[in-house]
């Protein structure tokens, strides 16, 4: 079976999310599934120097939204890529959403019209040397595509759209339309439009053949108004379309007992060296070299999404437990200041580095004790999924995927040595301070802390499931 993934990041080409890493490692996946997956980006500068001058090119635009453009073809990452080389679209520097000044780019609209184009024409078979039988688009940058495929002319392949973030609806102002090449009748409640704007995420609700989200919670929640950011009613219409597949993460790039980003190595059978790996990351972060203290890990995006502000009013508690806490983050200044204070406030208990950093994401994954993910919603989440592998607890508010791949210590999963983290709600200052003190018990008792670690690590986070179950819907689709 041939599929078309369309995303606009890719790990480990491009990343400022959890999005890359899934459209980065669902090709391996679903290759054990016989699915062959060709992935469709956008020429970053990033990905036309991974691609390397051995590119071939497919298919030539003469006017791409503003510019000539090419489509081209290679190998990069073990990845099969097409890629959209649009210097006056993609060639700029830095994130791929946004200028250095922090602002969208003004012609994003465009820039994710075009991936949408193009992934349309090589759906519809009119790129000659590339047949697919689905097309896979993630979330609004990609979801043009279910529009220019509805819009269309036939042929058309079986359509899949992902949501990965609902709070994301890739909103731009309705006078585009015409500029977009998209007739008038997508300016309806029946077509694209969303409170008198154009929406690239409800192209793809609307139009995919499937949709799918990243864990079954979060496909329940994104029904109710609460967290339907306008889209559940449209959502409820196709519940029968719409089915939640949790993540899953990379087991070779994810695995403590081959990680070279960690000083101490180790497998479920013998966590001991994971004390070697607390000291590096305590020094590491300038924390108190202690191996007693309960130390707390987050490795986040920083934004609303992700509670931390909780976690910040929460610090006198956690400090009051005997915690430290080690923090990894980039994205708002709020809570960059936020951390950067609380560390000079709690010199040796509070350690920040700010920025992305893969290698520290990988030791606070093997040094710490617990990990920290107070998400007010959670569309799936890796960084527990990492933790569980590293052995490190996750502390987890109860939404989304957060819910579904966290076993709570209650008394009876405790006694049964089910138990793989703590979760709790609601998902306010209350709801995290108790949280931490449950926490807190529990490491004082070695027995469970240690059942809790071995039952994590025993969990299977990897692709294998949710990959044989993708399969099965793009077989469904492909009516192969
Ligand atoms: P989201 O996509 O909402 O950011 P996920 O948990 O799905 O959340 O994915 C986040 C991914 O980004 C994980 O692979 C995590 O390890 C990584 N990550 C987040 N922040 C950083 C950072 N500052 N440095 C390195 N990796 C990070
Ligand atoms: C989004 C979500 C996150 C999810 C990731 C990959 O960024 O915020 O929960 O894990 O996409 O699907």
């Amino acid at each position: 079976l041939q599929v078309l993934s369309v995303a606009s990041e890719v790990y480990p080409l491009i990343k400022t999310g959890g999005l890359a890493d899934v459209a980065g490692a669902l090709p391996g996946a679903l290759a054990a599934e016989q699915v062959h997956v060709r992935t469709l980006l956008p020429g970053y500068p990033a990905v036309m120097t991974a691609l390397g001058p051995h590119v071939e090119a497919l298919h030539r635009w003469d006017n791409l939204f503003g510019g000539e453009a090419r489509l081209i073809a290679g190998q990069a990452a073990g990845l099969d890529l097409l890629a959209i080389d649009a210097p006056h679209l993609f060639a700029r520097e830095g994130n791929p959403y946004l200028a250095s000044n922090g602002t969208d780019w003004p012609d994003n609209a465009f820039r994710f019209a075009a991936l949408g184009r193009a992934a349309a024409e090589i759906g519809r078979g009119l790129v000659p040397g590339v047949t697919v039988q689905v097309v896979h688009a993630h979330d609004w940058q990609a979801g043009l595509t279910l529009a220019y495929l509805h819009y269309g002319d036939a042929p058309r392949p079986g359509s899949v759209f992902t949501i990965h973030n609902m709070a994301f609806p890739g909103q731009f102002p309705a006078g585009l339309l015409g500029a977009l090449g998209l007739p008038g009748q997508a300016m309806t409640v029946e077509g694209i439009e969303y409170f008198n704007t154009i929406s690239f995420l409800k192209a793809g609700l609307k139009f995919a053949d499937r949709i799918t989200t990243v864990s079954p919670t979060y496909a329940a929640e994104i029904q109710t108004p609460q967290n339907g950011m306008g889209f559940d009613g449209l959502l409820r219409a196709r519940h029968n379309v719409l089915s939640g597949i949790r993540n899953g993460i990379d087991n070779l790039a994810w695995n403590p007992a081959q990680d070279l980003y960690i000083p101490a190595r180790y497998d479920a059978s013998d966590i001991s060296p994971r004390a070697e790996n607390k000291l590096a990351l305590q020094s590491r972060l300038g924390l108190k070299q202690d191996p007693d203290a309960l130390l707390f890990g987050v490795v986040s995006r920083l934004s609303d999404q992700k509670g931390l502000d909780l976690l910040l009013t929460a610090i006198p508690t956690l400090i009051e437990l005997g915690g430290q806490l080690a923090v990894l983050g980039s994205g708002s200044k709020w809570y960059e200041d936020g951390f950067r204070n609380a560390k000079a406030f709690h010199p040796g208990l509070i350690g920040v580095q700010l920025g992305y950093d893969e290698g520290l994401a990988h030791l606070i994954q093997a040094g710490c004790d617990a990990l920290l993910v107070p998400s007010r919603f959670e569309p799936c989440g890796l960084t527990q999924l990492c933790a569980l592998r590293y052995g490190a607890v996750p502390v987890v508010a109860r939404v989304g995927g957060l819910a579904d791949t966290i076993v709570d210590a209650n008394e009876m999963a405790l006694a049964s040595g089910a138990a793989t983290g703590i979760q709790f709600a609601p998902v306010t200052l209350d709801g995290l301070q108790y949280a931490l003190r449950r926490t807190a018990d529990i490491f004082r008792d070695k027995d469970d802390w240690v059942g809790m670690i071995k039952a994590g690590m025993s969990t299977d986070v990897s692709w294998r499931r949710p990959a044989r179950t993708l399969a099965r819907l793009y077989r469904d689709l492909a009516g192969a």
